[in-house]
């Protein structure tokens, strides 16, 4: 496995002081960066983080190669019900390992396709009903809490469509993901006897790809799992080290905290140049975006912290973003993804047309033009003083998929520490949550139906 993080592009060499680091910020931060990498691992002791522990569950590993194989076979279709941190997480290893949906090939018994229900629109819910056959379905119910209005909802109406056409036999489609000793879908799935796995409660949503979340889906399409959770396993161990050069997630934190928060850089783009890490990459937007947008600070102060994370596509976003990314506010930075190895070579035909828009390209690669429009994008940026780095994955493999994710979340994770904030709360979606309660008539939730009335009536 091998992941590397180039961070020249963000030296105030390549893109003047103002907008880049200098030697004595990035050593300055540096004692800043240890501790952060003290107090998380003194809270992973203490058990308050669990996701660095999921790749070593090999119980579970085995449990859920066992329910898989056990269906095997029997269905063409895994649906998903799920959101947020129970949903983005399968959708990146399935776009990953198998590439994004419209080019994946034809489903079947031996190449099922993955269907996640993570909106309740109804006309995405009925189309994808239809699209889906209930004997050749199995459903995975995934939800921590037990209760999300979303996912209930969606369970409720997968659940029926699959009675009606299995009866009391539905019960053996159906897998639930949830919390051991809380909420209703535990209460539903120990009555109706579905196959059950747990996540750990230390182990929060968007952290989770690496728990039953993630693997029962990826088991259930026939992705290594055992590999993915090899390649976490391995990065974790880098992730525990306090040389900075061997433990790219915390060299990352550091320099994408002192770009954001000495340099100003309130956005971070996440700018992928591979079609297969698209789902990744609206994977991690969440990741940072619900971990590190905060108001409070772990003292209490008021602090409103965040940097609004961005999914981009090389090359597509070139002619789409790029414009704003080069002229407009020098407000980011860019953090490019990029596979050096793709999974295949794809050679552009020599036509020799006699027209030179086509003929300099006969004889190449598409992955070295890929690979040529990165760096010009990386250096027409670093040139313009726009500040960028590199994140290299040998190729997208289960390995290499799987120690990305833990990169990423051990970056997030000491970022929280150096912005001294509890990246593992999520508060600000609760308000929002309880009024969705209040509206759709849920008992014990009047406090927020009058606190709703009363906004309405200040609106007019
Ligand atoms: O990261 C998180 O904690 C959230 O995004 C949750 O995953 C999301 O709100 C869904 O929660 P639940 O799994 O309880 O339905």
């Amino acid at each position: 496995m091998s992941i590397s993080f180039d961070p020249r592009n963000l030296l105030a060499s390549m893109v003047g002081e103002e907008h880049g680091l200098t030697r004595a910020e990035l050593d300055g931060g540096k004692a800043a960066a240890l501790a952060a990498l003290k107090s998380f691992r003194q809270g992973f002791e203490e058990g308050k983080y669990g996701f660095p522990d999921l790749p070593g569950n090999k119980n579970l590993i085995q449990e859920i190669e066992f329910v898989a194989k056990k269906v095997a076979g029997t269905y063409d279709t895994v649906c998903v019900i799920g959101i947020g941190g129970s949903a983005l997480g399968c959708w990146a290893v399935d776009c990953a390992l198998r590439g994004p949906h419209p080019v994946q090939g034809t489903h079947s018994t031996k190449h099922p396709r993955l269907v996640i229900l993570d909106n309740v629109d109804p006309d995405f819910l009925s189309n994808a009903l239809g699209s889906m056959l209930p004997k050749k379905t199995i459903v995975v119910v995934i939800a921590k809490s037990g209760s999300t209005a979303e996912t209930m909802g969606g369970f409720l109406i997968v659940r029926e469509w699959l009675m009606n056409a299995l009866g009391k036999k539905a019960s053996n489609r159906i897998i639930a993901v949830t919390s051991e000793g809380r909420g209703d879908l535990k209460v539903l799935a120990t009555k109706e006897e579905y196959v059950t796995f747990h996540i750990p409660e230390n182990v929060g949503g968007r952290f989770s790809v690496l728990s039953a979340v993630g693997l029962v889906p990826a088991a259930l399409i026939g992705v290594n799992i055992k590999k993915l959770c090899r390649g976490a396993a391995e990065m974790t161990e880098s992730c525990w080290s306090e040389d900075l050069d061997s433990n790219i997630a915390l060299s990352a934190a550091l320099h994408h905290w002192l770009i954001w928060t000495v340099k100003n850089k309130s956005i971070q783009v996440a700018f992928s140049y591979s079609n297969f890490l698209w789902g990744t990459a609206f994977w991690f937007r969440q990741l940072w975006a619900e971990s590190l947008g905060k108001a409070k600070d772990r003292n209490g102060a008021t602090v409103h912290v965040g940097q609004t994370p961005i999914a981009a596509l090389g090359t597509t976003d070139q002619h789409s973003q790029v414009q704003l990314y080069m002229e407009g506010p020098n407000d980011k930075v860019y953090s490019f993804w990029v596979v050096e190895k793709p999974k295949k070579q794809v050679k552009i035909p020599k036509a020799k047309l006699g027209l030179d828009g086509f003929d300099y390209l006969g004889g190449q690669s598409m992955g070295k033009l890929l690979d040529a429009e990165r760096r010009a994008t990386e250096a027409a940026l670093a040139t313009s003083g726009r500040p960028n780095c590199t994140f290299s994955l040998a190729k997208v493999d289960e390995e290499h998929l799987g120690a990305f994710f833990q990169l990423m979340e051990f970056e997030t994770a000491f970022m929280g520490e150096l912005l001294n904030i509890n990246a593992f709360d999520q508060e600000g979606v609760e308000l929002g949550k309880k009024f969705t309660y209040a509206l759709m008539g849920r008992t014990g939730w009047d406090e927020f139906k009058e606190r709703f009335a009363d906004y309405e009536k200040k609106r007019g």
